[in-house]
């Protein structure tokens, strides 16, 4: 029985009038990937409010890693919800916080001492994280990548690397801010091969140091192990291990930002456990919540607790409810069969994709670390220059034939995989045939190039 089942042109009449009413009332800088309003989702299925089903191959951006609608997080959201939804941890503290921050601290790469502060969202862990390494250590600065993508609130933003529409017309921007190219190897910075080069852009980060930035002003290196909304990215291994023997000659502290890779979407818990790195603070948001807003900072203890009393906090950090939904992911989680699911699932699409190469020229390039998988679409091998208006006819088309889908990277041309973790092979293969269909139609259509 195939899961995807359409009802109605895409969107249907009730997406039509909902959208036309969103219009009215809500502002056009908030955006949607596809054009159909949700009514219920359960595991990987997501039904519109036209009664189409959909495979969701974007999860929410990667927030629904243990699937729509688990039975362990609905459960736990009735109890909490009986019990109370607010006080505020600084005026009530509750136990379920302080568990939730001894639970992170477990499962976190990093056998030191660790605490734990939650928050409400990724951006909102980004900014907390950053005053924690400028307090502990007293240095303004900060160092990010060039494709980086850490949030919409305005630190967030200065470390972000996308104009449009993310940072037009938002400035100005946080000064000590120090950006450099991240490894990103279809299209290096420096016009270098991997392994040739050794790690040239890691290297140019002295150079930085003596045109630039005096690293002693540096508090802290904010990274993600694998790009997320740049395209996902994949650095060669040993990129974040020799990044952070840089950093840590010169006392700059590591962030890793495992906002979109974390809770088993590469293939291991955390994607800095691929290389065995420890960073010093770990910011991590997305699918620890299991849809509820939820985000936290997990780092050295002594970093942690450098900024006083009142220095850190929110009134609705760590919340309840979002507290409740996070035990029941991390329940999930226990057993490793999610994890191991991960790497299963982006071999599965891998395979798919590698075909498609074969078989479409627009498929420039294919990068997978467990189930994170990203297809860049190129115009041209030779020139790469980017497909993007072909990317967004693929979203557009994957959503009518029953598929959301989402983009990503800064020219919008890399289709990327978030599916949730529960998919079976059958459902991945169902969308997979999907996603061959929409390519196969703009492989045809006379304004594809390079094929
Ligand atoms: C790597 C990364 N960092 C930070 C963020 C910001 O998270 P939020 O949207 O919860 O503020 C995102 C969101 O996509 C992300 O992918």
């Amino acid at each position: 029985m195939p899961a995807i089942s359409i009802q109605t042109a895409i969107p249907g009449p009730r997406s039509r009038a909902l959208m036309r009413r969103r219009h009215a009332a809500v502002p056009r800088g908030v955006s949607h990937a596809v054009p159909v309003f949700a009514a219920s989702a359960d595991g990987v299925r997501l039904t519109d409010v036209d009664g189409n089903v959909f495979l969701d191959f974007a999860g929410g951006i990667g927030v629904m890693n243990i699937g729509h609608s688990d039975r362990r997080v609905v459960e736990a959201l009735k109890n909490q919800a009986e019990r109370f939804t607010h006080t505020c941890f600084a005026v009530a503290p509750y136990e379920s916080y302080v568990t939730l921050a001894e639970r992170l601290a477990v499962i976190t790469p990093g056998s030191f001492a660790k605490k734990t502060l939650l928050v409400n969202s990724g951006a909102e862990a980004i900014e907390n994280a950053v005053k924690i390494a400028r307090y502990a250590t007293g240095r303004p600065g900060v160092l990010c990548f060039e494709d980086a993508f850490h949030g919409r609130t305005l630190f967030a933003l200065s470390v972000t690397s996308k104009v449009s529409p993310y940072k037009a017309g938002f400035g100005p921007y946080a000064a000590d801010v120090l950006r450099v190219p991240y490894a990103y190897c279809y299209r290096c910075a420096y016009g270098r091969t991997f392994p040739d080069c050794s790690f040239a852009c890691v290297a140019a980060l002295e150079d930085q140091f003596k045109r630039h930035a005096d690293p002693k002003t540096i508090a802290a290196v904010i990274v993600e192990p694998v790009l997320g909304e740049g395209g996902f990215v994949v650095p060669p291994l040993g990129f974040l291990s020799e990044l952070a023997s840089v950093c840590r000659k010169h006392g700059i502290l590591v962030i890793a930002d495992e906002v979109q890779t974390g809770f088993g979407r590469t293939g291991r818990m955390f994607a800095c456990e691929h290389e065995g790195l420890e960073p010093d603070l770990l910011v991590t948001a997305k699918s620890l919540g299991g849809g509820l807003p939820l985000a936290a900072v997990v780092g050295r203890a002594e970093l942690m607790d450098a900024p006083g009393p009142g220095g850190l906090g929110g009134t609705y950090i760590g919340n309840p409810l979002a507290c409740a939904a996070a035990h029941a992911v991390l329940d999930r989680f226990e057993s490793g069969e999610l994890v191991r699911r991960s790497e299963a699932i982006g071999l599965r699409i891998e395979a798919r994709a590698r075909a498609w190469a074969q078989q479409f020229g627009i498929v420039g390039d294919v990068r997978r670390r467990g189930a994170m998988v990203g297809v860049e679409l190129v115009h041209s091998r030779e020139t790469k220059e980017p497909a993007k208006q072909e990317t967004d006819d693929i979203i557009r088309m994957a959503c009518e034939r029953g598929v959301v889908l989402i983009a990503a990277g800064t020219f919008g041309n890399v289709v990327r995989f978030l599916t949730p973790l529960v998919i079976t092979d059958d459902e991945l293969d169902e969308g997979l045939e999907v996603m061959t269909s929409c390519l196969a139609a703009v492989a045809s259509q006379p304004t594809a190039h390079g094929h």
